[in-house]
C-alpha cells in the first residue's frame, strides 16, 4: 500500500506557528512519525506540503495509479476550497481528513469542511495523533476493501 500524505498551507511553519494550538513538533518530525507508523503497518507513504492550492490539486490528480489512498490536512483550504474537494471526488481515492486542532471548538469559520463530504472520515483535535490514527484508519479501510 502506498499512501499520499498531503499537508496544506502554513503547515511548513509547524513548531513555530501558534504552538499552543498546533504543538511544538515540526512538519519534518510529524513526517518521521508517519514514516514509522507506516512501516509498522507495512505500508509506505509519500508526503508533500504546499502553500499553493493548484499544486495540491495537481498532486491529487497525479495520485491516480500511484497511490491507493490519501491522508490530508488541508489547513485553511479545508474551509475554503471547492477545488480540493472536487479533485478528491474526481480521483475517487479513499481519503481521510485530519486536523491537529479540534476545528469544532475553535472559531465558527473553522466549523465547516469542504473535504468531509468526500472523505471516508475525519480525525480532529489529537495533535500529531490525529495523523497517526488517520493513517491507521486509512490502511485498515484499504485492507478491508481489497
Ligand atoms: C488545521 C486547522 C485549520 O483550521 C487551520 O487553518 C490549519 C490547521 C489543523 O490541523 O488543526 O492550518 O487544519
Amino acid at each position: 500500500l502506498n499512501i499520499l500524505v498531503l499537508h496544506g498551507p502554513n503547515l511548513n511553519m509547524l513548531g513555530l506557528r501558534e504552538p499552543g494550538i498546533y504543538g511544538s513538533l515540526s512538519l519534518a518530525e510529524i513526517n518521521r512519525l508517519l514514516e514509522e507508523e507506516a512501516s509498522k503497518l507495512q505500508a509506505s507513504i509519500i508526503s508533500l506540503q504546499s502553500n499553493h492550492e493548484g499544486v495540491l490539486v495537481d498532486t491529487i490528480h497525479e495520485a491516480l495509479g500511484k497511490h491507493q489512498g490519501i491522508l490530508i490536512n488541508a489547513g485553511a483550504y479545508t474551509h475554503t476550497s471547492v477545488a480540493l474537494r472536487d479533485a478528491i471526488a474526481a480521483v475517487n481515492l479513499p481519503t481521510v481528513e485530519v486536523h491537529l486542532s479540534n476545528i469544532y471548538r475553535r472559531e465558527e469559520f473553522r466549523h465547516h469542511s469542504y473535504i468531509s463530504p468526500v472523505a471516508i472520515g475525519q480525525i480532529s483535535g489529537f495533535g500529531v495523533q490525529s495523523y497517526l490514527l488517520g493513517l491507521q484508519a486509512l490502511v485498515h479501510y484499504l485492507r478491508e476493501k481489497s
